[in-house]
């Protein structure tokens, strides 16, 4: 890992994406309740923003289906016993428990139920919850939309506010995170343009942190 936030654009160096992208405000709206679970306040705004960083080097990507399905992927925890989420959803094979697999099948029911009012046509949605179902259960990417999906999703955890939140779900100390990061996280990232963001973050969550002190 040799990226910096001098040689990187990302959120750490303070810079935004450099893409202008369709206003998805009324979304976000129509999902404000749901997201208020289990973090996914802070997950997900963190998560869109990487995905555009993402979508800036990957132009051949649909923007609006990428962004749709980054800010829904996780909604579905809303419908989950909150109480579970972190003993099944966090531990032993959590990625293939069934709460995961249920936090992805209401995600495409909470998709199904908010697009249509929202003006996005049926081929859209099908491509969004083609995306949601099986992000984190189903370990192969079908498309580019897919990847750069499953590549937000865990560019936020090299932040500050990835490694806070994340730390308690999975009961470690920061450090003991950043090594989870750095061993199983870093090498699901699919694209070098992840891999890139990743590293300059958490070189930068390394030293705001004191993760090679404390
Ligand atoms: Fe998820
Ligand atoms: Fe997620």
């Amino acid at each position: 890992m040799s990226y910096t936030i001098e040689t990187v654009a990302t959120v750490a160096g303070g810079k935004n994406p450099s893409g202008t992208w369709t206003n998805l405000d009324d979304l976000w709206r129509a999902v404000e309740q749901p997201l208020r679970s289990r973090g996914n306040d802070i997950h997900t705004p963190l998560s869109v923003m990487f995905a555009e960083f993402l979508l800036d080097a990957h132009p051949e990507a649909d923007p609006l289906v990428t962004r749709t399905a980054i800010l829904l992927h996780d909604t579905g925890w809303s419908r989950c016993d909150e109480s579970k989420i972190f003993t099944e959803g966090f531990q032993g094979d959590w990625r293939k428990s069934d709460i995961r697999r249920l936090h992805e099948l209401e995600g495409c029911n909470i998709a199904r139920e908010v697009l249509p009012g929202l003006g996005y046509d049926e081929e859209t949605i099908k491509r969004v919850t083609d995306i949601i179902d099986g992000h984190d259960t189903r370990m192969e990417s079908y498309s580019i939309e897919d990847s750069l999906v499953r590549d937000a999703d865990r560019l936020w955890r090299f932040t500050p506010a990835g490694i806070a939140l994340a730390s308690g779900w999975f009961k470690k100390t920061p450090s003991q995170y950043r090594i989870q990061l750095q061993e199983t996280t870093y090498p699901e990232l699919i694209t070098e343009t992840a891999r890139a963001l990743a590293s300059a973050e958490l070189a930068r969550s390394i030293e705001l942190l004191k993760l090679d002190v404390i």
